[in-house]
Order: C-alpha cells, then sequence, then structure tokens
C-alpha cells in the first residue's frame, strides 16, 4: 500500500484507539499492539518528513525544549462560581433561580465539582489551537504545548456538526493513581511532595518541558461549552454533543427538576465520590436552559445561574497534648502535635505534621489548645485551626526550638526556606542512622537483609557510625552472639557481601549527597566515569551534564571539599565498592573518534540512551545542548524547533538515525 496513505490511516487509527482508552476506558486493543501500531507510524513518519503533522498522534510525546508561557486574553472572561458549604444555601439558591425566572419551571444540571485546574480549549475548524488557564480570569498561561500531551484532549476532531469556532473549558486534573506514582518518584530522589493531586497538576501544566507533562499522565474533563452557534440552546445537551465529537464528558451528569432530587444527587456522591479515579471536592448546579441562564444573568464575579456545593472535610476536635520535633536524614526538623487520640473518617488520628515554624505562627498554636484536624486531600491528617473560645488562658505560645532535641547543636534557617536544620551533620544520630538507611535503601546498595531496626540496634552498640562500618561487621557483630541468630546474621552478611557489585552509578547515589537523585546520579556516572573524575571535577564541568543544573552542582562540589567526606569514600573503596562505570561489553570501535555528538528527538532502533552508550563505545562525546564545538546532531523524529535553529545557525550537520547507524555500520 502507499506509505503516505498508511500513515493517514494509522493516525486515525491510533486516535480511535487513545479515545476509547483514555476518554471510553474501553481499549479494543492490547497496549502491545497499540504500541506496534505507533512505532510502524513513527517509522514511516521518518521516512516522509513532508506528512509531518504537529496533530500526529505520535507528537503526544512532548518535546525536551524549554518553554515560555505567553500571555493570553480568554475571548469570553473566566469566571468563578459561588461557593456554599451548606444545604441551606442550596435551598436559597434554588428559590432564587425560581423567583428570578418569575415562578416558571427550570431544570438543573447536576455535575460533579472536579478539583483540579480550570482550562480553556479553543478549537477552530476541529483544531485545538490553543489552551489557556484561568489566570485572573481575564488573562491566562497559553499552555497549549503541555496540553497537547494530556491523551484525552483532541488534538483534532474528526468530522461532526461543531461549530467552525468554540472554547470548551474544564478541569486537568493528575488521576489519584499518577498522583501517588508520582509522589512516589519524588521521594525517592528526594524532591519535596506535592501536596494534594491539585497542587501536582498545577505544577505539572506549568512545567517548562512538555515532555516532562506527558510522562506525569494529566487527564481532563470538560464541562462547559461556549461560543456562537452551539448545537443546542440547552447546557446538557450541548455536552453530549461534545461528548459525540470526542471529549471526555462526565458520565455523573444528571438532570434534575426539584430540590428533592438535587439532595439526593448530593448525598450519592459524597459517598461515592471516594470510589472516583480523580479528585472531587463537591457537586456543581446549573440551570439547564441557556436563554434561563441569560435571563438570570450575571453578578460582577459570577454567573446567577450557577453554584457550587463542596463538601465538607470530615474535621474533629481534639486537644493538643503537646509539639515534639523530629529531625530527619538531611539534619531537616519537622515539628508534629501530639493530640488525644480521635477518630477521623474511620481512622484514630493522633499525630500531625506541623511542616515549619511558619505553620505554627499562622495557628497560633498554644500549650493545652483545642484544635480541629481534617484530612488533607483524604489522606494525612492536618490542623486547620485552633478553638479560640476554649482557650484556657494560661497555655503559653509554642516555640520553635532553637537546639536540636537530638544532639543539641544549634540549629539555623537558610535564606528562602522554610525548615530549620540541625548543623551537626557529623555526629548527629538521626543524621546518621538516615543515612545509612537511604544507603542500604533499595535504588541505592539494595541490602534488604538489613532493616532500620538492625541499623539503630548496631548504631546503639556503637557498631556502626556510616555505612563503611557495615563491611567490617562480622557474623558474631550481627547475631549478637547468640546462636539462633546466627542464620540471619550470615544472611545479613550476604547481603553486604553482594552489595560490593552494585554498579557504580547506585553507589554515588548511595552517598547520600543532597539534591542528587536516582537520575541525576546515573546521568553524572555515565559522564563522568569514576568517583576520582567527579571528586576532581570543577561544578561548572558538572553542571553541563545533562538533568544536572547548578544547585547539584554545587552541592557534589562542596561534598567532596568536605575531608570526611573523601575519607568516607576512601573507606568505602577500600571495602572493595565500585568506584568506576563497568568496561563496556559490546564491542567497542572508533568510528566516533574526539566527535561531540548531540542527540535529540525521538528514535526507532535504539533508546536514546543506549544511542548514548553507542556514542560513548565508539570513542565519541555526548554533549546536552549545540555549540560550535558540537561535530554533528544525531536527529531523531520530534527535534525541537529551537535546537534545529540553532544547529542550522551555526552550520552544524543533523544526522539522521539510519546514516548514524550506517556510520557506526549497524546498518
Ligand atoms: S462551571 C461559569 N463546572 O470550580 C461557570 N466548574 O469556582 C464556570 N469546577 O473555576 C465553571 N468542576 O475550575 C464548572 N463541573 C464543573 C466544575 C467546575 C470544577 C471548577 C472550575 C471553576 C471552579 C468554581
Amino acid at each position: 500500500m502507499d506509505e503516505k496513505q498508511r500513515i493517514i490511516d494509522l493516525r486515525a487509527e491510533l486516535n480511535r484507539h487513545n479515545h476509547l482508552y483514555y476518554v471510553e476506558n474501553a481499549p479494543e486493543i492490547s497496549d502491545q499492539e497499540f504500541d506496534r501500531l505507533m512505532h510502524e507510524l513513527m517509522d514511516l513518519e521518518a521516512r516522509h518528513p513532508e506528512m509531518y503533522d504537529p496533530d500526529s498522534p505520535s507528537q503526544r510525546v512532548g518535546s525536551d525544549v524549554s518553554q515560555e508561557f505567553r500571555q493570553v486574553r480568554h475571548r469570553y472572561p473566566m469566571l468563578s462560581l459561588a461557593n456554599t458549604y451548606s444545604r441551606a444555601d442550596v435551598r436559597e439558591f434554588y428559590d432564587r433561580v425560581s423567583a428570578g425566572l418569575g415562578g416558571r419551571k427550570f431544570q438543573i444540571c447536576c455535575e460533579l465539582k472536579f478539583d483540579g485546574l480550570s482550562i480553556s480549549l479553543l478549537y477552530e475548524h476541529g483544531r485545538l489551537v490553543r489552551a489557556a488557564t484561568r489566570g485572573d480570569g481575564e488573562q491566562g498561561d497559553d499552555v497549549t504545548a503541555n496540553v497537547r500531551t494530556i491523551r484525552s484532549i483532541p488534538l483534532r476532531l474528526p468530522e461532526g456538526d461543531y461549530p467552525d469556532v468554540f472554547e470548551i473549558r474544564g478541569e486537568v486534573l493528575l488521576p489519584w493513581k499518577s498522583f501517588e506514582r508520582l509522589n512516589a518518584q519524588r521521594e525517592a530522589e528526594e524532591l519535596p511532595l506535592f501536596a494534594n493531586p491539585r497542587n501536582a497538576a498545577s505544577g505539572t501544566l506549568k512545567s517548562k518541558t512538555s515532555r516532562v507533562a506527558a510522562l506525569r499522565g494529566l487527564d481532563a474533563y470538560l464541562y462547559y461549552l461556549l461560543g456562537d452557534n452551539l448545537p443546542s440552546d440547552n447546557h446538557y445537551d450541548n455536552l453530549q454533543k461534545a461528548a459525540s465529537w470526542g471529549f471526555k464528558i462526565s458520565k455523573a451528569m444528571r438532570l434534575v427538576s426539584s430540590l428533592e432530587e438535587i439532595y439526593q444527587y448530593i448525598d450519592y456522591w459524597d459517598e461515592e465520590r471516594h470510589k472516583l479515579p480523580v479528585a472531587t471536592d463537591g457537586i456543581v448546579l446549573k440551570v439547564n436552559s441557556l436563554a434561563q441562564q441569560r435571563e438570570l444573568g450575571y453578578t460582577s464575579k459570577t454567573p446567577r445561574w450557577a453554584i457550587a456545593y463542596k463538601f465538607q472535610a470530615e474535621r474533629a476536635r481534639t486537644r493538643l497534648l503537646k509539639v515534639t520535633f523530629q529531625v530527619g536524614r538531611t539534619g531537616a526538623v519537622t515539628p508534629v502535635a501530639n493530640m488525644e487520640p480521635v477518630l477521623l473518617s474511620g481512622t484514630v488520628v493522633k499525630r500531625a505534621s506541623l511542616h515549619n515554624e511558619d505553620m505554627i505562627h499562622k495557628l497560633d498554636l498554644h500549650e493545652g489548645d483545642y484544635v480541629y484536624v481534617e484530612k488533607a486531600g483524604e489522606i494525612i491528617p492536618q490542623i486547620v485551626g485552633v478553638d479560640e473560645n476554649a482557650r484556657s488562658g494560661d497555655g503559653r505560645p509554642i516555640e520553635f526550638i532553637r537546639t536540636c532535641p537530638e544532639c543539641g547543636a544549634p540549629l539555623i534557617r537558610y535564606e528562602g526556606e522554610a525548615a530549620w536544620y540541625c548543623t551537626n551533620t557529623v555526629t548527629c544520630p538521626p543524621q546518621i542512622k538516615g543515612r545509612i538507611e537511604h544507603f542500604i535503601s533499595h535504588d541505592a546498595m539494595n541490602i534488604d537483609s538489613i532493616g532500620p531496626e538492625t541499623v539503630d540496634a548496631l548504631y546503639q552498640r556503637g557498631l556502626i557510625r556510616d555505612a563503611a562500618d557495615l563491611y567490617r561487621l562480622t557474623v558474631a557483630d550481627l547475631s549478637g552472639g547468640g546462636e539462633t541468630r546466627e542464620k540471619s546474621a550470615r544472611k545479613m552478611l550476604r547481603g553486604i557481601d553482594e552489595s560490593r557489585k552494585v554498579p557504580f552509578e547506585r553507589v554515588l547515589y548511595a552517598l547520600g549527597i543532597r539534591f542528587v537523585g536516582k537520575v541525576s546520579a546515573r546521568n553524572i556516572a555515565r559522564a563522568m566515569k569514576s568517583m576520582d573524575a567527579i571528586a576532581g571535577a570543577p561544578a561548572d564541568v558538572l553542571s553541563d551534564i545533562e538533568g544536572v543544573g547548578g544547585v547539584i552542582a554545587g552541592s557534589i562540589h562542596s561534598y567532596f571539599a568536605d575531608p570526611r567526606n573523601r575519607d568516607f569514600v576512601a573507606r568505602l573503596r577500600q571495602a572493595g565498592l565500585q568506584m568506576q562505570v563497568a568496561a563496556p561489553t559490546a564491542p567497542t570501535g572508533e568510528a566516533l573518534r574526539d566527535k561531540v555528538i548531540v542527540i535529540s528527538g525521538v528514535f526507532t532502533h535504539h533508546s536514546r540512551e543506549e544511542y548514548k552508550e553507542i556514542i560513548e563505545q565508539q570513542g565519541g562525546r555526548n554533549a546536552s545542548s549545540i555549540s560550535r564545538n558540537t561535530s554533528f546532531v544525531l536527529r531523531g523524529d520530534n527535534m525541537g524547533p529551537a535546537k534545529l535553529e540553532k544547529a542550522q545557525k551555526l552550520g552544524i550537520p543533523l544526522v539522521s538515525e539510519d546514516e548514524f547507524l550506517r556510520m557506526i555500520g549497524e546498518a
């Protein structure tokens, strides 16, 4: 068959499967089959650059090029809704609408209130041309590049009875599952966690590179259609139409015509919403007829034809017993409220993090206060306020400590940070134990035969002061002399011994250098090859490595400037740990000797990582940005326009994947 025709067919087919998977939740083919079709399309597109189409399903992967967000003015202002927490207010709204319509009949459309970020999508002739955040309601950020990676948002509508120009508004969300995955990943990389899916969605929608947005798995529900020639004069039918054009519209919408039914809807979803894959924080009531909406009109800020009823987060009142302070592995001190146990949404709550000093001041916490506790994002209990009427008057304000509760060293608060840190990184026990726990953790040295209790016991007995001491432990040390425990002691020793084979990149991560996560450790290890090279590298050489900025580079530099850290690393070396990347197993060659190569785009035969390795095996060097020193750019699909322009400006040759494979004799 004609390859160009096949490209067109594949795009349509992949769009259909995207829709079935992400909108209908009813896939017809397996993920593998989907990937196979996608690869076929990407192969063909690479062979026919003249067929490039930004709306192709292959373009959903986003790009690495950093973007600035342009401000755009909304064609219709993006209003918010009047909020209420009470049923009495819902009744008042209902009566107001009824009176406003002179007692005539009306219908209310009941919907879920999605807890994400509102977004406005502009379609012209069936193509998504712009996506903007709400901003101040008049102007928002143009986030089109990031929104284009959201698989449930159609980039191009199939033939249909939609107006030439329309806007559709809705909510961008990070589903619970993606939110949990993202936070788990961030925890492993010691990045600050997102408090709830809404913050995570917001951070993601504003990420500087659309590749990041693409990877995080955003979703979107749409709930408001605007334009001149809408298909119907009622809201509900317009949205059903939009669903038929391919948009994701909530199946929970209901038309009702009495207050009773509204209450039933509220009661039903107050329970059921906990089973939904995305966060909701209430329901929205809208007058269904657009004619009646026009009749009711707007106040200065909100429509008179709609209201949001917010679910009350479950809240409990209890007594603050005392505030204790916890020291983490980085030395950060976290205040914790210890309270009289109280039941909240099915679990007993007796402790809640107070996060930092500012939080204590904001709450104006006093000893013996009665406090209100809620579950933030329905997971973590949090103190949201104080019952000031119940204050006895003799409780003193809670003060943040100034010395470490574990070692007595003074605390320090760095400019621009909310946390206080213990200054004694060397002998403060929780910092030492925390570093050792990090060292043996799964993603680091993976010594899973030892747990935190063993680390604590060994520390208490004075047998370990840092992770290098692990490698000198004996069976007697670990069994504590007891015979029954000899077997488990041997197992621990085997685990420690095995860790000597753990690859260098994970040894580097295991050191626990501040800001050096799993991914940056891998990039640094691959670029620099050995611990000695890293220890001796100036910060600006390190910061040139992909994914390593000034902060990480500076942190590595100061780590190795400290003689105690250098001594620690020397003892690890003596213990036999991997201090450089393993010799490559694949055959090496000279085909790329002294070439400086920048990789850009997406490839079909090997991954980017594999190409990086191939380049090094063939005597070349990887660079992350194009400069006059670049020998050539290995160009994949979707090479970013900024990189392309720079290469052309500097006259750097572009080499296709096939040409490259021929160069290294792999074609
Ligand atoms: S309608 C003029 N419907 O809640 C009416 N909003 O302040 C426009 N929201 O900014 C909004 N779910 O971000 C509407 N089903 C829903 C909604 C919803 C969530 C958000 C939206 C809006 C805020 C209300």
